[in-house]
């Protein structure tokens, strides 16, 4: 999620604008950020694997890497949506968020590592802890701390998820907070 990418901006569907009404009227009721990120995962979901809600440019992915797409960055600093497409074997860093984050998958399915630092002998050690799978249609809600994780596509065919940050990281220019070294024996 590096500057350049959180720069390419796109076109807004009609289905879109509904879903960033939805989330702008659910950060005005100023919710911490479990109950806000909750809230919006509700709002979310029933746009999941809607056709009219990505344009065919949305849905691009770059065979180099998952590709970003951002959909809309609230003028406040709000919230920022996103979609990420992952074409097959393309995955993230290990890595945290500025700020709230609700995933939701769109299309396809994506495989998830969640992690926590654990005390070490030489300081703080990233253990996994968890490893989901998240279907066409399903969505998470995190809040910094403890939203350490990794993402990736292990099926055959694109996947994409649309994200919905606290923040506006257009002018963050990433969603990461910080990068892991993921735990010994994980590439
Ligand atoms: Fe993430």
């Amino acid at each position: 999620m590096t500057t350049s990418q959180a720069r390419t901006r796109t076109t807004v569907t009609t289905r879109l604008d509904r879903l960033v009404h939805e989330v702008r009227e659910t950060v005005a009721r100023r919710l911490p950020p479990e109950r806000t990120a909750h809230l919006v995962g509700e709002r979310l979901a029933p746009h999941l694997g809607a056709a009219d809600l990505l344009t065919d440019r949305q849905r691009e992915g770059d065979p180099g890497h998952y590709r970003q797409h951002v959909l809309h960055a609230e003028p406040d600093g709000g919230f920022s949506i996103v979609s990420l497409v992952w074409l097959p074997g393309q995955r993230t860093t290990v890595h945290d968020h500025v700020s709230w984050c609700v995933t939701g998958v769109h299309e396809g399915r994506e495989h998830e590592r969640r992690y926590a630092l654990m005390p070490g002998a030489d300081g703080p050690r990233l253990v996994a802890t968890r490893d989901v799978v998240n279907e066409r249609g399903q969505v998470c809600g995190f809040a910094p701390p403890g939203d350490i994780h990794r993402v990736w596509n292990a099926g055959g065919d694109k996947a994409i998820s649309l994200h919905v940050y606290g923040a506006d990281i257009t002018r963050l220019g990433t969603s990461v907070r910080r990068t892991y070294e993921p735990p010994a024996g994980e590439r």
